[in-house]
Parts: C-alpha cells; sequence; structure tokens
C-alpha cells in the first residue's frame, strides 16, 4: 500500500473510497479486484482509524454497516413520492399483453399506422419493496412500502445488505441531491437453503426460539423487520433496484433521461444491482416472447420471481397515461403459476439415501405447484416433522421452487385446530371441506428399525439425521450406490436408471456394483420392458464404462464426502489408486482442499476389507484407467485462470470441456466479468457471448482450446 497518504484524515479518506469501490466490485458486479483478506485489513485499518477519531465516524462509512442498536420498533416514514402497486393479472398467455398493449395504444391515441410502444420488460422479483433516499450522494433512509404512504424506517437493516450501496458512485454521472431509488429486497434461492439448514442444525443442536423460514420472501421480510441488526446482518439479503421516486431537482438525472431503461443504466451506473434478465420490448410480440423465455428460465434463476412487469418505457408517456386509483397505467404485472399451493397429507413414507440417511417424506394429494404435478415433499428429518407437526390428514403448504425438492413448509393451522376439535368448522364458510378433512393421523415418528432391510436404525449424538446401519447390505442403500455408480459424471453408464436397478437389486440379480458387469444378455432380456435391442445398449454401455479415469472411479466408488472435486484432488495428488489406498490419514491431509472429516471418512473407506474387494472384483473386471498421468502430470496451462462455457460445443460436451479446462489448473464460471479470461464459446452462445464482447474478453472455440491444450493430455472420455 505505498500510495496510502501519511496524514490520517486522508488516510480515512483513501480507506472509505477503496472499500467503497471493492464493496461494489464484491456485492455488485461479482468480480472481487483484491483477494478477501486484503479486504479485511483495508477493513480493519479503516476500523482502526476510526476508533483513534471516534468523530470522524460518518454513517456511510463502510464499518457501520453493521453497528445500529436494538430498537423498540420502527419509525415511521412518509414516502414523498407514494410508492404504488402494480395491476397484476393473471392471464399469463398472450392475450394478457395484448389486452395491456391494446389499453396503452388506445390512452395514446396511437392508430395502427403508428410504430410498435417500445416497453420494458423485467421479472417481478419475490420480495419486499424498499425505498432507498440518498442525500447529496449518502444513504439517508431506508423505508418499507406499507401502505404506500406511510412506511416503516428500517434503516440499519437495510445497511447490511451488501449490494446496497452506502453513497453513490459519482465516476460516470452526477449524483442528484435527492434520489430515492425503488427496488426489492429479496434472498437468494442458495442463500435460503443454506439460512435454513444452518438454522435446523441449531435447533437439532437444541437453540431455543429458532425456527425454519417458509419461502425466501418470508425469511426476506423477517430480516428486514428484526429489532437486531446484527440478526438482520446474518442473514443474507440482496437487492434489485428497478425505479426511482423522488428525484430532486426533478432534471438532476440530466436532458438526456428521458425512458425508463435511462432510468435503469443511471441507478446501474451509481452502483446499484440491476437485474440482466431486464430487457427492452418493442409491441406486443415481443412482450409474449420475453414472457415465455423468462418463464422457461424461472427454474434456473438463483431467486424466486412470481411473474413478469411490462413497463411503458418513455417517461412523457408515463406522465400522460397516469394512474388509476394507485395504480399506474403504464405499467402490469402477468404472474406465473404460483410455486405454493395446499394440498393433503395422505401418507408419510421414510425412504433410505445412499449413506443411510433416513428422509420423512410427505405422500400428498397430487397438487400443481411450481409448474409441475407433485405428489411427494420431503420433510428433512424427524426433527422438522415434530416441529411443524405435520400429521397425516392435514392440510399443508407445499413449496417448490426452482430444481429444489419439492417441501412441506408448513400445516395450514386453521384447518389442523378444526380438525383437530370435536366439532368440524362451520358449514358456511368455502374452506368447510378442510375442516370436515379425515381425523388427524398420529404423531410421526422415525422406525426403529429400517424400512427396507430391518436393520437398526441409529442417530448420532448432534445430528439431525437418522441412518440405517444396514450399510451395504440394505437394498435401498444398495440400490442408491449403483445408481450413484452409473450416473453421467461418474462411470456414465447410459440406459441404467431407477426403475432398472430396483428390479435388478429386488430379483437378487445385482447385489453390488461389480455383478453390473456380469450381467448376459438372457438375464437382461428377462426384465420387464427390457427389449432385445435396449438391452445390448445397455451392454455396450456397460463395456463403455470399463475405460475410465481415476477421478471418475474415485467418485463413483461413492465414499462419503467424496464429490467430484475432491476425487480430482485426491487423484491428482496420489497419482494412482494403490498410493490412495495405502495412505494414512496424514498423508490425506496434506492434499490440497482436504481437512480432518473427509480424509478420516477416506481412510475408514478403504480400510473395511469388503471395500477393497468391491474395487478388487471391478478391476477384475476390466474397470481401468490410466495411472500417473493424466491428472498428476497435465501441464497447468491454464493455473489460475477463470474461463465461462457458453453454447454447444462440436465435439465435447460440457462436462468434458469443464474436465479438460479444470484439468488444466482453470477454474469454471457460470458468469462474465471483468475477471474471466476466455470464454469458451460454441454454437448459438447466447447472452454471456455479449458480455463477453461488451467486456472485451477473449473468445475462443473448441478447437482454439485444443490447440492451447495441445501437449495436455486428455481426460475425462
Ligand atoms: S415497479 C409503479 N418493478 O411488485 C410501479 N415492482 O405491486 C412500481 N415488484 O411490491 C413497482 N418486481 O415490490 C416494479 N420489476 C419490478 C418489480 C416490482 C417486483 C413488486 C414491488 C411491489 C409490487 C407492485
Amino acid at each position: 500500500m505505498t500510495d496510502l497518504p501519511a496524514d490520517d484524515a486522508q488516510r480515512l479518506q483513501w480507506l472509505r473510497q477503496q472499500l467503497h469501490h471493492h464493496a461494489h466490485c464484491y456485492y455488485v458486479l461479482d468480480a472481487p479486484e483484491i483477494p478477501d483478506a486484503e479486504y479485511d485489513r483495508l477493513f480493519q485499518a479503516l476500523q482502526a482509524l476510526e476508533a483513534a477519531h471516534p468523530d470522524w465516524v460518518t454513517p456511510d462509512s463502510p464499518t457501520q454497516r453493521v453497528g445500529g442498536r436494538v430498537l423498540d420498533g420502527f419509525a415511521t416514514v412518509r414516502h414523498r413520492v407514494p410508492m404504488l402497486s402494480i395491476r397484476t393479472e393473471t392471464d399469463t398467455e398472450a392475450s394478457g399483453a395484448r389486452a395491456f398493449d391494446d389499453r396503452v395504444r388506445k390512452e395514446l391515441e396511437l392508430t395502427p399506422a403508428d410504430p410498435p410502444v417500445a416497453y420494458v420488460a423485467e421479472p417481478k422479483f419475490d420480495g419486499l419493496a424498499m425505498s432507498l433516499r440518498y442525500e447529496d450522494g449518502v444513504l439517508v433512509q431506508a423505508a418499507t412500502r406499507g401502505d404506500g404512504e406511510l412506511g416503516e424506517d428500517v434503516t440499519q437493516n437495510i445497511r447490511t445488505i451488501g449490494q446496497v450501496p452506502l453513497r453513490l458512485q459519482a465516476q460516470a454521472r452526477a449524483v442528484p441531491p435527492v434520489l430515492e431509488v425503488r427496488g426489492e429486497v429479496y434472498m437468494r434461492r442458495d442463500d435460503f437453503e443454506a439460512l435454513n439448514e444452518r438454522q435446523r442444525e441449531r435447533i437439532a443442536a437444541g437453540a431455543k426460539g429458532e425456527k425454519t423460514f417458509v419461502n425466501p420472501r418470508n425469511a426476506a421480510a423477517g430480516a428486514v423487520r428484526q429489532l437486531d441488526p446484527a440478526i438482520a446482518a446474518s442473514r443474507p439479503l440482496s437487492f434489485f433496484a428497478y425505479g426511482v421516486g423522488e428525484v430532486s431537482p426533478p432534471d438532476a438525472g440530466g436532458p438526456r433521461w428521458s425512458s425508463h431503461h435511462d432510468t435503469l443504466l443511471a441507478l446501474r451506473d451509481w452502483g446499484f444491482p440491476v437485474s440482466d434478465a431486464v430487457a427492452r420490448c418493442h409491441g406486443v410480440e415481443e412482450l409474449v416472447a420475453y414472457h415465455r423465455r423468462l418463464g422457461a428460465q424461472r427454474d434456473r434463476l438463483p431467486f424466486d420471481i412470481d411473474g413478469v412487469v411490462y413497463k411503458v418505457d418513455r417517461l412523457d408517456w408515463q406522465r400522460a397515461l397516469g394512474f388509476v386509483t394507485r395504480e399506474p397505467r403504464w405499467a402490469v404485472a402477468h404472474k406465473y403459476p404460483a410455486q405454493e399451493q395446499m394440498t393433503t397429507v395422505l401418507g408419510i413414507d421414510v425412504q433410505v439415501g445412499r449413506t443411510g440417511k433416513l428422509t420423512p417424506v410427505a405422500k400428498l394429494a397430487p397438487v400443481f405447484v411450481g409448474g409441475v404435478t407433485v405428489t411427494n415433499a420431503t420433510l428433512h428429518n424427524e426433527d422438522e416433522v415434530l416441529r411443524k407437526d405435520v400429521r397425516v390428514g392435514d392440510t399443508v403448504i407445499v413449496r417448490r421452487a426452482g430444481d429444489v425438492i419439492p417441501e412441506v413448509v408448513a400445516v395450514v393451522p386453521s384447518a389442523r385446530a378444526e380438525a383437530s376439535a370435536d366439532h368440524a368448522g362451520p358449514e358456511d364458510t368455502p374452506q368447510a371441506d378442510l375442516f370436515t378433512a379425515a381425523a388427524r393421523g398420529p404423531v410421526f415418528r422415525m422406525p426403529a428399525v429400517c424400512p427396507v432391510c430391518g436393520s437398526a436404525v441409529v442417530r448420532e449424538a448432534e445430528e439431525a439425521n437418522h441412518r440405517c446401519s444396514g450399510g451395504l447390505f440394505c437394498p435401498a442403500q444398495r440400490k442408491q450406490a449403483i445408481l450413484h455408480y452409473a450416473q453421467r459424471r461418474a462411470m456414465d453408464i447410459e440406459g441404467l436408471g431407477d426403475k432398472l436397478v430396483d428390479q435388478m437389486v429386488d430379483e437378487g440379480m445385482v447385489r453390488g456394483v461389480p455383478d453390473l458387469y456380469r450381467l448376459g444378455l438372457n438375464a437382461l432380456a428377462r426384465l420387464d420392458r427390457m427389449a432385445d435391442k435396449s438391452a445390448t445398449n445397455l451392454l455396450q454401455a456397460l463395456e463403455a464404462s470399463k475405460q475410465t479415469t481415476l477421478p471418475r472411479f474415485l467418485f463413483a466408488l461413492g465414499i462419503r464426502h467424496v464429490g467430484e472435486a475432491t476425487a480430482r484432488e485426491l487423484a491428482r495428488h496420489f497419482g494412482g489408486l494403490d498410493r490412495l489406498m495405502e495412505a494414512s490419514p496424514e498423508q490425506l491431509l496434506e492434499v490440497r482442499d482436504i481437512g480432518p472429516v473427509v480424509a478420516k471418512s477416506v481412510h475408514t473407506f478403504f480400510q473395511q476389507p469388503h471395500n477393497r474387494e468391491v474395487v478388487a472384483q471391478l478391476q477384475a473386471c476390466g474397470v481401468h484407467w490410466e495411472e500417473g498421468g493424466a491428472a498428476s502430470d497435465a501441464p497447468q496451462w491454464l493455473a489460475g485462470q477463470t474461463w465461462v462455457l457458453t453454447g454447444t460445443l462440436p465435439t465435447l460436451s460440457r462436462d468434458q470441456a469443464k474436465a479438460l479446462i479444470e484439468g488444466a489448473g482453470g477454474k469454471v464460471s457460470g458468469s462474465v466479468s471483468k475477471k474471466t479470461h476466455a470464454v469458451l464459446a460454441g454454437a448459438e452462445a447466447g447472452s454471456k457471448l455479449d458480455k463477453a464482447r461488451e467486456l472485451g474478453v477473449r473468445v475462443i472455440d473448441e478447437a482454439g482450446l485444443r490447440a492451447l491444450l495441445q501437449a495436455a493430455p486428455v481426460d475425462g472420455g
């Protein structure tokens, strides 16, 4: 830090400016320029300086994100520009967009000869509306929407959100003296899952007063309304900006600020996250296409959305269209199918997973949720069932969002209370049928023996999970172990699905993975729904799987805590299976990224005679790989580089391309930023390619990658 000023006051300014910049890179651009440790060092330097000069602490200092006091309640805030709601329609298809476009054109007195109206289409984020007030570029207040006129002052909680700038960035454009930014506070799905996982662990460890959250929206709302800012800070929130409230003076944005799209660009310049999923659309056809496109991507987005919002782009037209009651005529929301629905619990089954974990699963009356029909939903573990008090006959809320397994989030309380009372609920309420539902079943208990193999069920201290102690004696664990072995990223045995494995294990044809390689055409052809052709194909797939790589084989063995990345590290470090099998826990600890838990698990696995026997049998059946070379000695041409994949490559699958890059020491990331070294692009590459061009990131095709790695041996078949 040679350029660190010697004078305390100057140093303070310099540190704050650095920290603001790096927080923006990290939280908003997703492209940190310095390591976390360096950020921490700057942060601590600022903290020390402020401790020496307490009167220099200002509310926009990066140290002030957390540090407010516990409140008795929230002060009321009057919104100077009301926070409106949007007219929401559920007729999602083309007719909805068409009706909106018709209304807009009619109000604006446009004729069919006029060109299509320009709109901005945005996701309808499923979080909480927030108004952020900046005076002279500094965040002075954050308020909830409330009734649109009066909201609550939640400033100290909102400060804890890394994506919310405490001070506006002023490099790209001037900052208005007063600026209110409107947007949505939300929680990402992965953050939500991790938070709930943490909560479940806390509950299992006996923490009082803790609960899990029903969905990301509720978790976000709970965090925003926390009276203790330290708790709010521990709940991971995110933010998207989508509009402005008061801007003063009104022309502060500059003369060229004439559309909603300009507003979004300005917000981005000032340092706010604006969703990449926002698009400019011309006319109704493009709105319909946007709706369809976003609907198809919905499950893969990292956050929940409940629909789309269309906004007339031109601000003068927005003003001309005005409002009806509290809703603007220039915007409309169209909903997607709900991700939460009510249904009835018909039964509670217990499933046994690959590692023997017992999972209670609710059998449900079929319900359409998040775009698919759901009949099973996870209840996670016994504690969760008891805490939510889910019983057979209950009416429950089921949630299915993204690729996450559907889960029962809560029992509908009124239905529960009434159903367990002596008499049924009032006949005349629309929900009367819920109250007369079958009587509630007994309190759920995990069985004492495995429902599949009858072995004892154990629960380790401080563990939320019950496990079957049967190991590979248990057919359920055996089936899962075989499916794990056969999956694409492991041995890649095409055509070996769960129905087939069920039959093979149930009929005693396959007791363990080596038996797969002893199957003959006759045996296979006897199975249900197995034509000669598919039997031949399966045998070919089994044959092809024998030629593999050490990382794939290690992953396929299903050693606890050994995922693909760990398997790669183990293979790289030891070079050969024999050396790995003989490794002591201390030697295993020398492997990059391997800690005591994984080291112990790997060691224990290879100490078990039956596991060594399985490995020997597989090798005797012809399973083989190249030792010592591929993983361990591959030249690390791409060490330290981050690559992004997009589009379809001529010969390599995504997994293969990823394996090549990682085999040469590179990393593969999902999004393009200034830090990306190169984008590997194939046919029909999408927005990542555009982004790469925009940022001047190098773009390479498959041939280019191969040329780069010419001397590197190819890993991953
Ligand atoms: S614009 C006048 N844009 O939807 C229009 N709202 O009923 C003001 N919401 O609770 C809102 N995503 O928090 C707008 N892209 C988006 C939105 C959005 C979600 C929420 C908003 C409010 C409700 C409006």
